[in-house]
């Protein structure tokens, strides 16, 4: 089945992804849909995490909300990577003020061995179904944005049972039982190619992948057990262009650039623009790196920083966003501040 989408008006972050010239740089934030929105609070009365995640109108208003009120150049589907681990048939929870809860995690080595595979488009068709309604109602006005987790960032929550400022018993788990542990990163990966290529067929014209946890590994572990499920993710998912974000892991950029077939990297506020740019010497478009933080400075401060930000990655190949998501506490003034700073940016002010 062929699916017809409105003509695409808004091409900004495609452009950028492709490393052609623009204007300005697109603009979008990491969990634009969220907390600190009014309208999103008002939805959260009445539906539970998962309701709203699961029914396609409810993901498709609340992927809406700051289209609608900031005009950002990309939308990001309102979801979440821990679905996948729900299609593995692994309880999730929600509860708000809490994060998320595994109530029964995966902790013996045969339980890992026994993962398998799912079909996604059976476990996971209302993320496709949210998707085709999104790229409907935004007319093409902005670039829609699948996403997913990455494997190790998955498997952190997968073992955790719960978020966690060091994964330590998540990490304790793969160097005792490394095998069963590349069987469950395996099929993590297995999954996360089938669900993006499904996403791009359901209408994500480009995708991302969070790797919001790399940074707990050392360069090291790194190589072993995060990068080569990056590079393979990279690898099959030609159909749109894909962005890594690996937090933390700077050491990581030029391999990330060099040795996978990314189209952008995410970078988050720990290393500087000019660091970036020579670690992958200029070849790959960058995303990032506003310290979600500073959202909490003055409007007119966060003004002059994003223009300087701007100014020290330069405009070309490069996605102007946060360092990591937006705080539920930020004024939603000062969140308009920083997508009007990117629109109004001119290199000569
Ligand atoms: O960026 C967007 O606007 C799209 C939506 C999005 C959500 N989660 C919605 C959400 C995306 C891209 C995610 C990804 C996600 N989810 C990540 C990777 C990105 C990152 O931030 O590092 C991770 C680690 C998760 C797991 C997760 N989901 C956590 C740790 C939490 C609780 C923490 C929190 O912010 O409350 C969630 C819940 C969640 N996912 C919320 C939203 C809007 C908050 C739910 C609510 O209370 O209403």
């Amino acid at each position: 089945m062929t699916t017809s989408f409105p003509e695409h008006k808004n091409d900004l972050l495609l452009k950028a992804l492709r490393g052609e010239t623009v204007q300005r740089p697109p603009v979008w934030m990491m969990r634009q849909a969220g907390r600190y929105l009014p309208e999103y609070m008002e939805l959260r009365k009445k539906y539970t995490f998962f309701e709203r995640v699961e029914t396609p109108d409810l993901a498709c208003e609340i992927t809406m909300q700051p289209i609608r009120r900031f005009g950002p150049d990309a939308a990001i589907i309102f979801s979440d990577i821990l679905v996948v681990l729900q299609a593995l048939g692994i309880e999730v929870t929600l509860n708000p003020g809490e994060g998320p809860r595994l109530p029964d995690p995966v902790q013996t080595p045969e339980r890992a061995l026994s993962l398998q595979v799912p079909d996604v488009h059976d476990r996971l068709h209302y993320v496709m179904e949210a998707l085709t309604l999104t790229r409907r109602e935004l007319n093409g006005e902005a670039t829609l944005i699948g996403f997913a987790g990455a494997p190790w960032t998955l498997f952190c929550y997968l073992i955790e049972g719960r978020g966690s400022k060091d994964f330590s018993r998540a990490k304790a788990f793969y160097f005792q039982h490394p095998k069963e542990s590349h069987h469950v990163l395996s099929v993590i990966t297995e999954t996360t190619i089938a669900y993006l290529k499904a996403q791009i067929a359901a209408g994500a014209q480009a995708v991302q992948v969070f790797d919001s946890w790399s940074g707990l590994l050392s360069p090291e572990d790194f190589n072993e057990i995060a990068f080569p499920y990056l590079k393979k993710i990279a690898e099959e998912v030609t159909e749109a262009p894909l962005i890594l974000y690996p937090k933390g892991s700077w050491y990581a950029l030029e391999a990330l650039a060099y040795r996978t077939k990314a189209s952008a990297l995410g970078v988050d506020w720990c290393i500087t623009p000019e660091y970036a740019r020579e670690a992958t010497r200029n070849e790959i478009t960058l995303q990032g790196n506003f310290d979600p933080s500073r959202l909490l400075s003055h409007p007119d401060d966060i003004r002059k920083q994003v223009h300087r930000m701007i100014d020290r990655f330069g405009p070309q190949r490069y996605i102007a966003n946060l360092g990591h998501g937006i705080l539920p506490f930020v004024p939603v003034e000062n969140a308009g501040a920083f997508f009007e700073a990117v629109k109004t940016w001119e290199p000569n002010r």
